[in-house]
């Protein structure tokens, strides 16, 4: 079953979860496996039949003195089944580091959550031609703590850093290599397949070409997930192609 992840990232009020919520109402096909990310406020009132909900982000630790953050222990409390860790905005903005993010990687699987592993290269890493270094040192840094047991239950996201948010995406070659090149290296390293998503500037005219490339498992959306009508046309489009 292909994965879709939607990341709705710091948008949309309560008002505006709520009509989100009204438009996409029995029109998410149950065929996919469909994971909406809305910020904290919202987790709950995102429970549905349809779809799950995951964080877009949580702290390394249990509980304590950490003010203004969320634990995946809070999470699972609230029966949150998936997190973001280490989307490019994180990195970028909030300076997170593959330790850190390692850490949070292991805390999240600790509490059976699923972590969803964003990894991907800079313009000048690729302009260096540093993608392969760049996603290798990523990935086995984010799995640093993890025993090949858990590797079911990881996605890896490849988000070129420079096809977030600005209309550009690799060639289908090279999105295909990457995934490959992933599966690879962990296949390698913990004998096992790991499932691995694109994500970057996906929208309702490249998602055919995308979700059907050789060996992808999904997708990970941000804008086109914001408005409830076009994310519904957009997974309609999935399941005709699959
Ligand atoms: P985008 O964002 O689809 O708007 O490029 C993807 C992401 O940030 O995960």
């Amino acid at each position: 079953m292909k994965t879709v992840v939607a990341n709705l990232k710091m948008n949309m009020n309560l008002e505006d979860c709520k009509n989100y919520l009204d438009k996409t109402k029995g029109k998410i096909d149950t065929g996919l496996n469909v994971i909406i990310c809305p910020s904290f406020l919202y987790l709950n009132l995102f429970k549905s039949d349809e779809f799950k909900v995951g964080a877009q982000n949580c702290y390394k630790q249990k509980e304590g003195s950490f003010t203004g953050e969320v634990s995946p222990y809070q999470l699972k409390s609230i029966n949150v089944d998936y997190v973001i860790l280490g989307h490019s905005e994180r990195r970028k903005i909030f300076n997170e580091n593959d330790k850190l993010i390692a850490e949070k990687v292991i805390e999240t699987l600790k509490n059976n959550i699923k972590p969803i592993i964003c990894i991907g290269e800079t313009t000048s890493e690729r302009d260096l031609k540093k993608t392969d270094i760049v996603i290798k040192k990523q990935l086995l840094e984010a799995l640093k703590y993890i025993d090949s047991d858990m590797i079911n239950d990881i996605f890896i996201a490849y988000e070129p850093v420079w096809a977030i948010g600005t209309g550009n995406i690799p060639s289908l070659n090279d999105i295909e290599e990457i995934v490959n090149y992933i599966k690879e290296i962990v296949n390698n390293k913990y004998n096992k397949n790991i499932k691995v998503l694109y994500g970057g500037s996906i929208n309702n005219e490249n998602i055919q070409e995308i979700i059907t490339l050789n060996n992808i498992d999904g997708v990970l959306i941000g804008n086109a997930s914001l408005n409830p009508d076009g994310f519904i046309k957009l997974l309609d489009q999935i399941i005709e192609t699959i």
